[in-house]
């Protein structure tokens, strides 16, 4: 199979990219596509950089013309959509990015596969295209609402609906995965696990913010792949499919987590000014994708944390070059003032 990923140099993108390159598969011919935002980093993937069935294009998925050239040499089977500008906190700054990435961009790959003939297309989405729960609440399922707060979410919101639009109007074969908060190896240090992982190590303040009572529900990244794997090769066309992990927590019981396992204490933690229209709570129904395709999710919270901050422990090269640059700008926009304020 010819298989295009793109973002496959973000978080997800090259754990996925990973767990395809692990399998014994001969046929299989994987070309990574990504403009290598401040999000995007080649270094995630040296390790299987040599890999023949391997191949990394860079690219902007929204500049037409060169998706063309790109879908006309590679003439891809499938495409797999982790492409995106995937900040909440950024999204509120600034949605510009978001509608031309998010938007504008699956639209041209949705074109582009049509024209080129591609038999597959597998768009990553997010829980949060869902709104916010309360604590009473039941879980989302797929027929859920979409109601988006974040420009973030109403990016992506608009890109499911174009996505599920081509396969009612043009018959394409599509298929929507919406997931829940994932943490794991080569998460870029803005969110919130590898960011507070981080301050904890380096014996910063770890901004909480509002109450701190805010609950996610925590998926380990290797579970999202796995599942994307299974949505890619057996999903039903037209479908959604929720991925989540069956794990709640509140945000102040992940950082309080985190400071127990690397030793720090907790007068580490500050609370700071809230999130502009902080979603209060996502939570995950798994039961279609677990009854239709078998998956679950293996790795708990417990063991996940464990595992993530092993990892951040032994990569520290890899996070000194991810926080220099643009990422202590926007460490002093988004966090000056949070931090300065009593
Ligand atoms: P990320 O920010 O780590 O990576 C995004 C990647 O997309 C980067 O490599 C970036 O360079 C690339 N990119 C951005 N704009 C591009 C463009 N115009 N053309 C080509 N490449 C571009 O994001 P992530 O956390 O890995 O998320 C991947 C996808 O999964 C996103 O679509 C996101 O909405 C979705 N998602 C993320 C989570 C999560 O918890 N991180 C949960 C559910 C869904
Ligand atoms: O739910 C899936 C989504 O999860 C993905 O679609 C997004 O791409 C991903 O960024 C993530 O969005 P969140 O906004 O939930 O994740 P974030 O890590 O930014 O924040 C998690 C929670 O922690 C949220 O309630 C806000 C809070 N938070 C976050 C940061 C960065 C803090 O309290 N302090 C912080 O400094």
């Amino acid at each position: 199979m010819k298989l295009i990923v793109t973002g496959g140099a973000g978080f997800i993108g090259s754990n996925f990219i990973r767990l395809l390159l692990e399998k014994p598969d001969d046929h299989l011919k994987l070309l990574n596509l990504d403009k290598l935002t401040y999000a995007g980093n080649l270094d995630n993937l040296t390790d299987v950089s040599e890999d023949s069935r391997y191949t990394f294009v860079k690219g902007d998925i929204a500049d037409i013309l060169e998706m063309r050239k790109i879908f006309e040499q590679f003439e891809p089977d499938a495409l797999i959509n982790f492409a995106a500008e995937s900040h909440v906190d950024r999204s509120i700054e600034d949605a510009a990015p978001f509608i031309r990435a998010n938007i504008q961009g699956t639209q041209v790959l949705l074109d582009c596969a049509m024209a080129f003939g591609t038999k597959r297309f597998l768009q990553i989405s997010t829980d949060e295209v869902y709104g916010s729960l309360s604590e009473s609440d039941p879980a989302f399922t797929e027929k859920n609402p979409v109601v988006p707060n974040s420009p973030y979410a109403a990016s992506k919101a608009s890109a499911d609906h174009l996505v599920l639009a081509y396969h009612h109007t043009y018959d394409m074969d599509v298929v929507v995965t919406r997931c829940s908060n994932n943490y794991g190896p080569y998460q870029f240090p803005e969110k919130l696990i590898p960011l507070m992982i981080h301050n904890a190590l380096t014996d910063k303040p770890l901004p909480v913010y509002g109450d701190g009572r805010n609950i996610r529900d925590w998926i380990y990244v290797k579970d999202h792949c796995t599942a994307l794997h299974e949505v890619l090769v057996r999903g039903e066309a037209g479908r959604v499919y929720n991925i989540g992990g069956d794990q709640e927590f509140r945000n102040i019981e992940v950082v309080k987590a985190i400071l127990s396992i690397v030793g720090k204490p907790e007068s580490l933690i500050k609370f700071v000014k809230d999130r502009p229209g902080h979603d209060f709570r996502y939570a995950m129904d798994n039961s279609r994708i677990t009854g239709e395709l078998g998956w679950e999710p293996s790795v708990t919270f417990e063991e996940g944390l464990e595992q993530t901050i092993s990892w951040y422990l032994s990569k520290k090269d890899w996070v000194k070059k991810v926080i220099s640059g643009e990422y202590r700008e926007y460490f002093d926009r988004m966090y000056g003032d949070r931090l300065s304020a009593n």
